[in-house]
């Protein structure tokens, strides 16, 4: 079975074809990072409509790269929500075009429940129960999957998403967008321990707030401004990463902990980030925790882990109607 899946719930037009739901086919990415780069973020109508014009050559190019034409498709998958309304309708109005022409099912995919599934490809089916700590720039928060396709928020961000604040960092210290990359890669020359930024709410449950890190970065950037000193960029790059790395990696365990789970899945684009891999690598590993993470190009947004998801509503025969509507704020948890 060939599931052909759809992405365009932010700046990246994405499709995907994944056979059997585990193999991956093709993965096809037209980024849009050079288009908002000099807003300096998504401007979501310039989303929209560059998704229009990337959309068919994109699908065109996955199906090539499977070497597959769309009449060996079985499947047509696509993000639902969460997102940008309008990038999320040009996918979806896209997606049940291709059904509706070759008389397909239709399948209706959540975003961060696709992060997840990623994994899938590189690891086979997830077997639950499982704890995931979800990382992207519009999501932060930590799941436990009870059962397949079911899950159960156990924390989340009360301000800012992990991606979010990775950006607006970078963009405040003059680096490109997406911010998030460059940090990781200016951090890796720094010194993690340079400043003492806070770590907020570390020692409270499972949700996370960001803000606060946010603004003790800029003041304190500000205040050696003010003072004539000259900031060494790297060390607060890293500083800055090490303190969002510290509290994620705290609170995913204790959560795995509690809940006695000893399958830890790391997913969305903030997983992409190196020092973050690296130090749940460490501490899953001291605590006897299996850690599951997709390689870099299936973390960040792509559209074979949309066919994967997908591929998953097929096989519990989950299909959706050709009036599938998109949610912006589509939760995983129910
Ligand atoms: O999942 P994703 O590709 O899109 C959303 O669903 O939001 O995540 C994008 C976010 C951006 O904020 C980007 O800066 C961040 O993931 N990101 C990273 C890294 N690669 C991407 N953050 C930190 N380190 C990285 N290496
Ligand atoms: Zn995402």
């Amino acid at each position: 079975m060939l599931v052909l899946g759809v992405e365009t719930s932010c700046d990246e037009t994405a499709v995907g074809i994944v056979e059997d739901r585990l193999t991956l086919r093709s993965n096809v990415v037209a980024s849009q990072a050079e288009l908002h780069a000099p807003f300096g973020g998504v401007v979501p109508e310039v989303a929209a409509r560059a998704h229009l014009d990337l959309m068919l050559p994109t699908v065109d190019q996955a199906l090539v790269q499977a070497g597959v034409g769309l009449s060996d498709v079985d499947a047509i998958a696509v993000t639902a929500g969460p997102g940008l309304v309008g990038a999320l309708l040009v996918g979806v109005s896209a997606a049940k075009g291709l059904a509706l022409a070759h008389d397909l099912p239709l399948l209706g995919v959540n975003h961060l429940r696709a992060h997840v599934e990623a994994v899938q490809l590189e690891h086979g089916l997830l077997e639950p129960p499982l704890l995931a700590l979800v990382v992207s720039g519009g999501h932060t928060s930590i799941v436990a999957m009870d059962e397949h396709g079911t899950f159960r928020q156990l924390g989340a961000t009360i301000d800012d998403a992990a991606g979010e604040a990775f950006d607006k960092i970078a963009r405040f210290i003059g680096l490109g967008y997406p911010g998030g990359p460059e940090i990781d890669r200016l951090a890796q020359g720094g010194n993690p321990k340079a400043f003492a930024f806070p770590r907020a709410m570390a020692a409270e449950g499972y949700d996370f707030s960001l803000s606060g890190l946010k603004t003790a970065v800029i003041r304190e950037l500000r205040r050696m401004e003010a003072a004539g000193e000259e900031p060494d960029l790297a060390d607060v790059a890293a500083s800055f990463q090490e303190a969002i790395v510290d509290v994620q990696v705290l609170k995913t365990l204790k959560a795995a902990g509690a809940e006695g789970i000893d399958t830890v899945v790391l997913a969305g684009g903030v997983a992409a980030n190196r020092r973050l891999r690296a130090r749940m690598e460490a501490e899953c590993e001291a605590n006897g925790q299996r850690l599951l993470v997709p390689s870099i190009p299936l973390c960040t947004d792509n559209g074979a882990m949309v066919a994967a998801s997908g591929s998953n509503l097929l096989a519990d025969g989950i299909t959706a109607r050709l009036d599938l509507a998109v949610d912006p704020n589509l939760a995983l948890a129910e």
